[in-house]
């Protein structure tokens, strides 16, 4: 069977990158996991690509909060070109890719976010969802452009809230779809990229 090369880049927790190499590794996706990078040196999601002997690196992301030093991002695109990638994921990736990245990996770089974009685009989307009285919220994956949490829509799942929905009950329930959601759509850019 053919595989798809992803690269997955995540500044957190990595319960997504989890669920990703979770169905490579029942070998349920076409795809193969080539390398995992994290802007942060301790992040959970670098210790998760350990337990799956995925290649990973961590990215000394320089003097910015919000993105990555330009020369920085350069070597990320080398990092990913060198490893074969040709599916970028971002998997709770805290920073806004430019145009090294987005040259260079033009339509193919994803990403994941917990609400109905274009609605509440930015941090804890769920407690912005709670604090708008919205009734139903969900989840979104799209193609990555250099705004925050924007670019063509790929696919949605809608979460309904709870009256007793607490900020941590919501974002277990939207995190669960989540897994979900970017495993059906990355399954479906495997057999359109192939
Ligand atoms: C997810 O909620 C995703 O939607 C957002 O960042 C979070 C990452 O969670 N972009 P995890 O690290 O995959 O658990």
């Amino acid at each position: 069977m053919k595989r798809l090369p992803i690269g997955i880049l995540g500044s957190g927790k990595g319960s997504n990158c989890r669920a990703i190499l979770e169905r490579i590794r029942s070998r349920d996706l076409a795809a193969e996991a080539r390398l995992v990078v994290s802007d942060v040196l301790d992040a959970p999601i670098l210790d998760i690509a350990r337990e799956f002997g995925v290649p990973n690196a961590y990215l000394a992301p320089g003097r910015f909060r919000t993105r990555l030093e330009p020369e920085t991002e350069g070597q990320l695109v080398k990092m990913l070109r060198d490893a074969g990638v040709e599916l970028v994921t971002l998997a709770g990736f805290m920073r806004i890719l430019h145009e090294p990245m987005l040259k260079a990996f033009s339509g193919r770089i994803i990403n994941i976010h917990p609400s109905l974009l274009p609605k509440f685009p930015g941090l804890e989307a769920w407690k912005q969802a709670l604090a708008a009285g919205e009734k139903v919220t969900g989840c979104t994956v799209h193609y990555v452009d250099d705004k925050i949490d924007h670019g063509q829509i790929i696919a949605q799942r809608e979460v309904t809230i709870l009256p007793n929905d607490t900020p941590e009950s919501l974002h277990a329930r939207i995190q669960m779809l989540e897994h979900e959601l970017y495993l059906a759509v990355i399954a479906e850019l495997c057999e359109k990229i192939l």
